[in-house]
């Protein structure tokens, strides 16, 4: 057999390998990995992470922080964007999918209750729609802080 013959038959062979190898990688990454959903991250690109694991923070030794800032930063679209789904004291136009936290303030949750389910709330609801503010770093300790302080305070 020539060189010429093996190689215009060795050619459309390594073409169509490499074709279907392609496919495969394209249809692999189509399939989405359950662990990636739900998205819950306001900053990281949907389904390219994985979710970050659940994390109960419930600091005993709570100062709270600032109830008027902590209800600018519940209220801020880009912080915390609670009212999507929370109705809040003094807050409009909120959405209906989680409580009613306008009288929060007399529901007997302690401060340090209150930051952890705000820190992350999938120790209680694992499925939950809200996102883990402080796990995936939306909001920081003392901004948490705050607005457990402006929940606390809503009677
Ligand atoms: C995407 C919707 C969504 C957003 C945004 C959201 N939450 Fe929630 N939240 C829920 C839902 C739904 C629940 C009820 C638990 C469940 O079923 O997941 C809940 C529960 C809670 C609870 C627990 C109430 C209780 O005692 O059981 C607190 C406190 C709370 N949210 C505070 C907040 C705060 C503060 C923010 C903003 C920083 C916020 N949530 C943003 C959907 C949301």
């Amino acid at each position: 057999m020539s060189i010429r013959r093996v190689v215009s038959f060795l050619l459309p062979v390594c073409v169509m390998l490499t074709v279907s190898a392609q496919v495969t990688a394209e249809q692999k990454e189509k399939v989405a990995k359950p662990s990636e959903f739900p998205c819950l991250s306001y900053t990281a690109p949907c389904g390219k992470i994985g979710v970050r694991p659940v994390v109960k923070k419930m600091p005993q030794d709570l100062s709270l922080g600032d109830p008027e800032r902590g209800k600018q930063i519940a209220f801020k679209r880009k912080k915390g964007n609670c009212l999507a789904c929370h109705r809040m004291n003094g807050g409009s136009q909120s959405g209906t999918r989680g409580p009613d936290l306008s009288r929060y303030g007399s529901s007997g949750r302690t401060a340090a209750e209150i930051y952890a389910m705000v820190y992350d709330n999938r120790w209680q609801f694992p499925d939950t729609v809200m996102p883990p503010f402080g796990t995936n770093e939306v909001l920081t300790d003392r901004e948490i802080r705050d607005v457990a302080a402006f929940l606390r305070a809503s009677r």
